[in-house]
């Protein structure tokens, strides 16, 4: 492929999220989660970057990056149900100046998986009442720090969040395939993005400043398992449908609909994304299945299929092309895209180098071929908690010594930087 060069003003960085880097959020259900023995390992302090923020986004203005993704952490903003901690609104402020000091655009993500403990002892997501609990944590946070962000995304990929804490039952609070609350959760959390993204805009209008909001949405190719058997083609099919586009849809057209369950008019999430956050890592192959997640069918292992031509350290689909795909279902709405995040967990550093190089050629192929692409973010800045895997998958740019908290810089991590620096990508040799 020829050299890409990517539209002017770009936005170049990084993403990460509060639970997963800061350490010590001992108010969350996650953290109960991992202290009820339901993980590998806790999260404790993961990078300690609630007090190194300022070393990190040194290295990350080092990197030549442009802008940056992280999350509020809920659980310290408001403590207690109704009670804002002034200190963790002022460390905010302070990890933003932080980032705008060093020229490093804050993209500020309002939810990340985690809730805080008063929340999910009343259900969490399941509970309506969270819709408007969330709506005034995002107003107390937007007036806090609304003068200072431009970028907000409001969930970070609700589908994910939804399969993963009721359906397959490996975060809190474990519902394994009870897709009844499960499609209570993602009506749930499409009307409290909606919310949220009101709030937002009507915050800022009344003190003349300028957002943009959306959600970090994930989207991912399936194919069927077993390309020769129709009834796996319908499985995959019909996930694609379901998973990719028709919640997406949902939040344009204000519409939601369950195969099975009754359609949900959400008429406030029209015009709640001024654009679209995607985030992409790779494709998941279906088998259909009365087992398993009961309404689309069941994953096939990545390891032996024959389709699968690269993996990653947990045996994920490596599949670059995937990204210019999930870029064209997004050019029918209209709105700018930035890929909120991509990346790649490996122990073969030149593996990630590749990965990233490869995702960005697609990446501007489909920005020839129309695509409105704003921005790229890898996952992540740094190595952190990676969920119920715990820390041995390394995703970052930079390796964190867990025992000294030292960090250093992959060979990945500067090969990304001239990228980011030159604003192109040289041609394929
Ligand atoms: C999530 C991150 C996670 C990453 C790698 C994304 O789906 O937003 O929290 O660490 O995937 O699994």
């Amino acid at each position: 492929m020829a050299e890409t060069v990517f539209p002017q003003g770009f936005l170049w960085g990084s993403a990460t999220s509060s639970h997963q880097v800061e350490g010590n959020n001992t108010n969350n259900d996650w953290w109960a989660w991992e202290h009820a023995g339901r993980v590998k390992e806790p999260s404790g302090l993961a990078c300690d970057q609630y007090r190194r923020f300022r070393e990190d986004f040194d290295l990350a203005k080092s990197l030549h990056h442009n802008a940056h993704r992280f999350s509020i952490e809920w659980s310290r903003i408001e403590p207690r149900e109704g009670e804002f901690d002034e200190v963790a609104i002022a460390h905010y402020r302070e990890v933003i100046a932080a980032l705008r000091e060093r020229g490093l655009e804050p993209l500020v993500t309002l939810h990340h998986y985690t809730n805080p403990l008063w929340l999910s002892n009343q259900g969490g997501w399941t509970n309506p009442k969270v819709v408007e609990a969330f709506a005034r944590f995002t107003q107390r946070v937007v007036e806090a720090l609304g003068d200072q962000v431009q970028y907000w995304l409001t969930i970070n990929e609700p589908m994910v969040y939804a399969v993963m804490h009721y359906l397959d039952g490996v975060g809190p609070p474990g519902e394994r395939n009870n897709v009844r609350l499960f499609v209570r959760v993602v009506e749930h959390l499409l009307r409290a993005h909606a919310l949220s993204s009101q709030v937002i805009h009507h915050v800022a209008k009344a003190r003349g400043w300028d957002v943009r909001v959306s959600l970090a949405n994930h989207a991912q190719p399936f194919p069927p398992c077993r390309p020769w058997w129709p009834i796996d083609r319908v499985a995959a099919g019909f996930a694609e449908h379901v998973y990719n586009q028709r919640f997406l849809k949902a939040l344009v057209e204000g519409e939601w609909k369950f195969p099975g369950f009754p359609r949900v008019r959400i008429p406030e999430a029209r015009g709640s994304l001024d654009f679209i956050g995607m985030n992409y890592y790779g494709r998941v192959f279906l088998r259909s299945s009365l087992f398993g997640s009961p309404w689309w069918g069941s994953r096939c292992s990545t390891r032996h299929h024959k389709n699968v031509t690269e993996r990653n350290f947990l045996e994920w689909d490596v599949y670059p092309s995937g990204i210019r795909q999930i870029l064209r279902w997004s050019v029918p709405y209209r709105l700018p895209v930035l890929i909120t995040e991509n990346g790649i967990c490996t122990t073969d550093d030149a593996q990630r180098t590749r990965f990233i190089l490869n995702h960005l050629r697609w990446v501007g192929r489909a920005i020839q071929e129309g695509a409105p692409v704003m921005g790229y973010l890898y996952w992540s800045l740094l190595d952190n908690f990676e969920w119920s895997y715990g820390y041995t998958p390394r995703f970052g740019l930079i390796e964190v010594d867990y025992s000294t908290q030292a960090r250093r810089v992959r060979e990945s991590g500067r090969r990304f930087a001239e990228v980011c620096r030159t604003n192109r990508l040289p041609e394929q040799t």
